[in-house]
């Protein structure tokens, strides 16, 4: 504990002395959460990731999470030094939609507002409409359908359903799950419910449908880090990665929190519900970046300018 201690403090100096700030996601390291916070950093869900990144004075962000997160840091300020931990620390979702694949799908139906999730390349960014994140994506299509626009929806095809099932948008789904979320179980929740009738049951969209109908609260990680602070139950059913909990236990001592069952929660799998990209990132890598300079993001120029269009696009509308 004294030599994971020691690394923090020797982490937190290299920030100070490079006078550099950690935007941090929900699901990396406990101990990166922390830090973060402690040095004038966030933790935070994707969308005030990006928007963290971009107000900060700061000219070197160490952005804690995946690749797409550091890639958006860098698209909204092509001016500063972003750094990642690991840049091998990718998403399923980004994966599953290759930019040629998906721009020969977009050419197919150009009567459509493209609309992508925030976890994509930015080179599927630089063709879309639009981005959002699982916080402000059905505001997003709502608005849109109330354009008259129909829609072309990548990569998540569980969040995207649900979205068209709330809104009623006309929307063509791409066919990308999230390898973590993908596995929670219904029929598991359904029993483990019964187990505690009083718990919340809360749910990220990114979550099979069948999961979803069960929840009391569907959102992104801020939105059920919220519900958890400000609920009136006593425990809490949690179905996204695991280490939400690390902040939850901080700003919701009193409660209890329940994981929610995964279909690899069996010896196939020790823990289903944490993103083995994200479970890159640690302080060894925090510290290598800032002292080799290693792992820093490039976008190139003109891509990113073509990228930031949705983003910014997003960024005005939950203004
Ligand atoms: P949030 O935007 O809800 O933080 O989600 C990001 C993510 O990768 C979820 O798996
Ligand atoms: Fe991607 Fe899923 Fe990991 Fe989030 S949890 S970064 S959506 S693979």
């Amino acid at each position: 504990a004294s030599q994971r201690a020691e690394r923090k403090a020797h982490a937190a100096a290299l920030l100070k002395a490079h006078n550099a700030v950690l935007v941090a996601h929900y699901y990396v390291d406990g101990d990166l959460q922390d830090l973060a916070l402690e040095t004038g950093g966030c933790v935070a869900d994707s969308l005030e990731m990006a928007r963290f990144g971009r107000d900060h004075a700061s000219q070197t962000l160490v952005v804690a999470g995946v690749r797409f997160m550091g890639e958006s840091a860098k698209i909204l300020s092509p001016g500063k030094r972003v750094l990642m931990p690991d840049l091998d620390a990718t998403c399923s979702l980004d994966l599953g939609c290759p930019p040629d694949d998906f721009a020969a799908f977009c050419d197919v139906h150009p009567d459509r507002q493209v609309v992508v999730y925030a976890n994509t390349s930015a080179a599927v960014k630089a063709r879309a409409d639009w981005m959002v994140t699982s916080s402000c994506a059905l505001a997003i299509v709502k608005h849109l359908k109330d354009q008259g626009q129909k829609i072309i929806w990548a990569p998540d095809r569980h969040l995207g359903g649900y979205i068209q099932k709330e809104t009623g948008a006309d929307m063509l789904l791409w066919n990308g799950a999230c390898i973590v979320h993908d596995e929670f179980r219904a029929t598991e929740l359904e029993l483990l419910k019964a187990e505690h009738p009083d718990a919340m049951v809360l749910v990220h969209p990114e979550s099979p449908e069948a999961v979803v109908k069960l929840a009391d609260v569907i959102g992104s990680t801020s939105q059920m880090l919220s519900a958890v602070i400000n609920g009136k139950a006593s425990e809490y059913i949690v179905a996204t990665d695991n280490l939400i909990m690390h902040r939850m236990r901080q700003l919701a001592p009193g409660k209890t929190l329940i994981e929610a069952p995964t279909a690899g929660n069996s010896a196939t799998c020790k823990s289903c519900a944490h993103c083995p990209w994200m479970a890159m990132n640690g302080l060894d890598g925090v510290i290598a970046c800032l002292e080799q300079g290693q792992g820093e993001i490039h976008v190139e120029p003109a891509l990113g300018l073509q990228a930031k269009r949705c983003i910014d696009r997003m960024l005005d509308f939950v203004a």
